[in-house]
């Protein structure tokens, strides 16, 4: 039995692909109503909180595999690996980024926080350091929608963005046959590094119209977060990635995603393609 700790974009997506082969799969959400989806297709979905060491434990019954994928705040993280280390699990797989302890970013940080502990905790681990989320373009639409274009503090920094349904397809593929991958990390990419114009590039043959990149300045980048709700700590560092990716800090691609499940990394022209309806657009 694998579990997998919460249901957004890779969790949901680890956890449909397991049950669809037929692997018993559990999946640990604070809202099993939101769940229900995966419940129907066979997840079994266990209420719980990460804050809540009692409702990880209850969760970790019966578990050899667990795919510890959130928001990595590193308290709830830490949560989840001491339960694991109590009941006993064979394998972690632990979805994470760049990182390291001096790291400017907040998010690195904490990610290093957490890989550190369980490295440190005995059980058998594989780390997928993965670069970028095209995924994170869904926050640009509704800017695409109502302006023609998005602004980003991105530069003419080029990344090697991935598809969150691949990274998904790695956890739960090694998550399954963990042995090959004990003690590793991984450096998932997409199969090409994307600039922030490539991207609009894509959008606009895919719209047929133009898609407009703006260059942001920090300041407007952390602004245009917070305007669209995001607290301002969280901002900050996100601005701050952003301007690491100019600085050329994601442009790089690996073959990891080919080599671990034996099929190409999706790339963005797909992504685009594939969510057509996120862009308010016919593909027809
Ligand atoms: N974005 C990127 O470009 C990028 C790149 C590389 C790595 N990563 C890493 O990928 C991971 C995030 O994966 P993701 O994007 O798939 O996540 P996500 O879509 O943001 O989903 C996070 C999920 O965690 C749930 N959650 C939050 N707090 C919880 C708690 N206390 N107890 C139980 N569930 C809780 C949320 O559910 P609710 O509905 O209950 O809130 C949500 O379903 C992070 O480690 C991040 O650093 C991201």
């Amino acid at each position: 039995m694998i579990l997998i700790t919460t249901a957004g974009k890779v969790g949901s997506a680890a956890a449909l692909l397991l049950a669809q082969r037929e692997v018993p799969v559990k999946i640990l959400v604070r809202d099993p109503a939101a769940s229900a989806g995966l419940a129907r297709a066979g997840v079994e979905v266990i209420a719980g909180d990460l804050r809540i060491p009692a409702s990880i434990d209850a969760a970790m019954r019966g578990v050899a595999g667990v795919v510890l994928v959130s928001p990595a705040v590193p308290a709830e993280e830490l949560n989840v690996i001491d339960s694991a280390v109590r009941a006993g699990v064979n394998h972690v797989v632990k979805v994470t980024s760049k990182s390291s302890l001096d790291s400017p970013i907040v998010r690195r940080r904490g990610q290093a926080q957490i890989e550190n502990a369980l490295i440190a905790c005995g059980l058998g681990y594989t780390l997928l350091r993965n670069n970028a989320y095209m995924q994170n373009f869904f926050m640009l639409a509704p800017a695409i929608a109502a302006t023609g274009g998005f602004g980003a503090s991105a530069g003419d920094g080029r990344i090697g963005m991935i598809d969150t349904r691949d990274v998904a397809d790695v956890a739960a593929w090694i998550a399954v046959a963990p042995e090959p991958h004990a003690g590793k990390t991984y450096w998932p990419t997409g199969p090409e590094v994307v600039s922030y114009a490539d991207a609009a590039a894509v959008l606009s043959e895919a719209l047929g119209r133009p898609v407009a990149y703006r260059q942001l300045t920090f300041e407007q980048q952390k602004q245009a977060m917070v305007n669209a709700g995001l607290p301002i700590n969280v901002a900050e560092d996100n601005a701050r990635a952003l301007g690491l990716f100019a600085d050329g800090d994601a442009d790089y691609t690996t073959d990891d995603v080919p080599t671990l499940i034996g099929r190409p990394a999706r790339t963005f022209k797909q992504f685009v393609a594939d969510y057509a309806q996120a862009w308010q657009i016919s593909l027809a």
